[in-house]
């Protein structure tokens, strides 16, 4: 087992905010994208242009503290013979960013692109291939050495299906070769960091993994690997999570994580008559800013920096490698800088991070404040005092509550059940959510920023009406809590006459809670309820809000099955929406919690988490340690790698953090399913915090061919395996290990229906994983097995 632990699959969660970029925060004009940001912010720069463009030269001066060559260190520049470098043009790169204090980041050793003739015509036998990849290494590098603070030692090595590409230098060196070139580099510079640099990791599963399992063996090994290069060419299409997924999973490798390659491309349509409209330019700013946010959320030390390919729209590779329109970099074509530019501004200096993920429900207590702190007088600006659609004097948090990137110490409330921080009154006293579709009165589509509405609906005051605020604990983890007391709401007919309901802003983790006490239903029959229930940030759709069907329990975990769950963003359509009515009340101390995330640590440890078709079904299994608070796990699907449902909940078998617990699942609806499965765990803490573990993938192919190879894992010395096909035919068995190196080969005759092969020479593997994959025509068919 304990080969396992290194393989922990530990992920933690990043932050998904879906956010848009808003009004700009007003900043310093001499702001720059290397001033503003906590880690390297860099571009790939183009030499002509350095020399030839005096605007090109300021920007990339002014703008980053890290350079790449986009062209000029790549293989047919800088070794353009045999026995020949050219170093001129990378010289002029090397002295600009040295001049400007600037890093400089290598690009790229070894590729499978850019090779020089010499290189694609070479006749040799391995060991001459083997020579000339180890000097071109070593040369360049050397020639760099003290000057480069990183290389891509070795760039887009693999397929998308997660294979090696099959390169020049594949062919003739084998798969070992990877694993060569960061030796050759680390012995040439040592101090240098060296990086596996790739793309895909958004869109790929398969590729995600198999650079996860390179890194893995490389760490295991001893390979000198520092990072891990996501290029990010990204268009307007590439979805958030699978953004937040790449660099999350990336990031629990513990190694450097570089966004080396950012662009987001509006036209991958190639649409010829498209031009760059407000919308494009928003939702690319929106990714934009996301991107930087997800970045941040990695541990500092392992954010190496974000480089965009290029400075300018002008510029970008991406118009003339694709032959279309488009405006994917930071500045536009006259070198001003665009709504992203701003937008990463935005990103970098914000502190929005909550999200729907993130968004806890849970049993609690109510404790009312009595007479503790102060009541809260609803006039205003001295106007006169009333309980029904009326701010209240600015109040006092008690510290400094850090919000939306801004720190809050003052908030004023009002009567219609929200809170909005500062000083300054929200923009109407009658800010209500009445229905979906008509909310434009609502305080989420409200031009006021910065608010927290535990329920948001027309209320008012009853006879013995209270406001107040508390602000108890020591410094560090004060908590101000802001009471609603018997209130009511105001509909007609009216549905409780009398709610209770308090805001806990919490110093420590700027954390905030809802938490719901005791309410009265009225004597009328039980009404819809549309309100609104969540906390809003710095733009109409940066907000995370509550569904909740009116009919169901305001207790029930939180699901998208159960009705009631978390969204970022609006409610924006019927069946997304807060619906109370006075047949349901809330149970006394539920409370709603909205935290800002960052990588925790599991409290669970996940070993092992497999899949494999049994055809009748997919047998999922995992296996555990460290089991402290642990609920249960859901079983999640996915038929595209991003959306997924829970199909089946496993209760944890507990808290004993000594024991590995062995869990399995069986889907057996899978009938109809072809292509790609993907399942993930969604492991629930009973505090209601969560965690997903990484995504395995399942092939099913049609039925008739379908190979389907199962064995006894673990194995120890021989093995036997099942090999279930619907046609006859030869195929080809192979033993890789993890490095991808093929140690056995086996050719067998299999039947229609099921043939036992038995694997009788690996007394001799070392323990650890193996991979066993089966190949026939166009059919493969993969499993993971461990060597004990
Ligand atoms: C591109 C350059 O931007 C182009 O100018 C050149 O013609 C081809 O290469 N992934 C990489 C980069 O690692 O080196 C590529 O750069 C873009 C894709």
């Amino acid at each position: 087992m304990r080969n396992f632990i290194s393989y922990s699959f530990i992920k933690a969660i990043l932050i998904l905010s879906i956010i848009t970029v808003m009004a700009l925060n007003a900043f310093a004009s001499d702001t720059t994208l290397k001033s503003i940001a906590p880690f390297p912010f860099g571009a790939s720069v183009n030499v002509t242009l350095l020399r030839n463009n005096p605007t090109y030269r300021t920007i990339a001066a002014r703008e980053y503290n890290s350079l790449t060559a986009e062209n000029v260190m790549k293989m047919a520049s800088i070794h353009p013979g045999i026995n020949t470098y050219s170093w001129d043009n990378a010289d002029t790169l090397v002295n600009f960013a040295r001049q400007n204090n600037q890093r400089i980041h290598g690009h790229t050793l070894v590729w499978h692109q850019s090779l020089p003739g010499w290189v694609t015509n070479f006749a040799g036998d391995s060991a001459a291939w083997e020579n000339i990849l180890k000097t071109h290494i070593q040369n360049v590098v050397s020639h760099y050495a003290g000057r480069l603070a990183s290389w891509d030692v070795v760039n887009e090595a693999f397929n998308d299906n997660g294979t090696l590409r099959n390169s020049i230098w594949l062919q003739h060196l084998g798969p070992d070769y990877i694993a060569r070139c960061f030796k050759y580099a680390h012995e040439a510079d040592p101090s240098a960091l060296l990086f596996y640099n790739d793309y895909g990791h958004e869109y790929s599963a398969s590729k995600l993994n198999a650079i996860d399992s390179l890194i893995k063996s490389f760490l295991q090994n001893g390979v000198p690997v520092h990072g891990l290069g996501l290029q990010m060419h990204i268009n307007k299409n590439t979805s958030n999570s699978s953004i937040a997924n790449a660099i999350k999973v990336m990031a629990q490798t513990g190694l450097k994580v570089h966004i080396s390659e950012l662009d987001i491309a509006l036209n991958p349509e190639g649409n010829q008559s498209l031009t760059f409209t407000s919308a494009l330019s928003q939702l690319q700013a929106d990714k934009y800013n996301f991107i930087v946010r997800a970045y941040k959320n990695i541990p500092a030390a392992q954010q190496y920096g974000i480089t965009t390919w290029n400075v300018s729209d002008a510029d970008t590779w991406i118009t003339i490698n694709y032959s279309r329109p488009d405006w994917p970099l930071l500045f536009d074509s006259t070198y001003q800088k665009k709504q992203a530019y701003y937008a990463i501004i935005e990103g970098l200096t914000s502190n929005w991070n909550y999200d729907a993920a993130a968004a806890q429900s849970a049993s609690g207590s109510y404790t009312d404040l009595g007479n503790n702190g102060a009541a809260i007088t609803t006039n205003f600006a001295g106007d006169t005092m009333t309980f029904d659609d009326d701010n209240s004097t600015v109040q006092n948090i008690g510290f400094n509550f850090n919000y939306n990137g801004s720190s809050y110490h003052q908030f004023v409330l009002n009567t219609n059940g929200f809170i909005k921080l500062g000083a300054n009154a929200p923009s109407s006293v009658s800010l209500f959510y009445p229905t979906y579709n008509a909310n434009t009165n609502g305080v989420i589509t409200a031009p006021d920023v910065d608010l927290l509405y535990p329920y948001n609906h027309d209320l008012m005051g009853t006879v013995t009406t209270e406001y107040r605020v508390y602000t108890s604990g020591l410094p560090g983890a004060r908590i101000c809590t802001i009471q609603y007391k018997n209130v009511a709401d105001k509909l007609s007919p009216e549905q409780y006459s009398n709610m209770n309901f308090q805001v806990k802003l919490h110093e420590a983790g700027n954390i905030i809670e809802f938490v719901y006490g005791l309410w009265t239903a009225s004597a009328n029959t039980s009404t819809l309820i549309t309100a609104a229930a969540g906390i809003k940030g710095s733009y109409v759709n940066n907000s995370v809000n509550l569904v909740k069907g009116s009919g169901n329990s305001w207790s029930l975990p939180l699901s998208t099955a159960n009705g009631i769950y978390f969204i970022n963003g609006d409610y924006a359509s019927a069946g997304r929406q807060f619906n109370t009515r006075n047949s349901v009340l809330p149970d006394v101390g539920r409370t709603y919690r909205f935290t800002t995330l960052a990588i925790t640590t599991l409290p669970v440890t996940l070993l092992d988490f497999k899949a494999v078709d049994k055809r009748t079904g997919i047998f999922i299994s995992w296996l555990t340690a460290n089991e402290v608070s642990s609920k249960d796990f859901e079983i999640q699907q996915s038929l595209n790698g991003g959306d997924f449902t829970s199909i089946s909940t496993v209760m944890a078998k507990g808290n004993n953090s000594q024991a590995t617990n062995s869990y399995s699942f069986t889907d057996e609806n899978i009938a109809s399913l072809k292509g790609s499965i993907y399942y993930r765990l969604k492991q629930n803490d009973v505090d209601g915090r969560s965690k997903f573990s990484h995504i395995i993938t399942i092939q099913r192919n049609n039925e008739k061919q379908m190979l389907s190879i199962t064995a006894q894992n673990p194995f120890t010395n021989d093995f036997k395996m099942q090999i279930t096909s619907g046609t006859a035919g030869r195929i080809s068995l192979f033993v890789i290990n993890v490095t991808g190196n093929v140690l056995l080969r086996k050719d067998v005759q299999i039947v229609a229906g099921t043939t036992i092969i038995a694997f009788k020479e690996t007394g001799h593997l070392p323990r650890g994983i193996y991979l066993i994959k089966g190949i026939r025509d166009n059919e493969a068919s993969t499993i993971k097995l461990l060597k004990e």
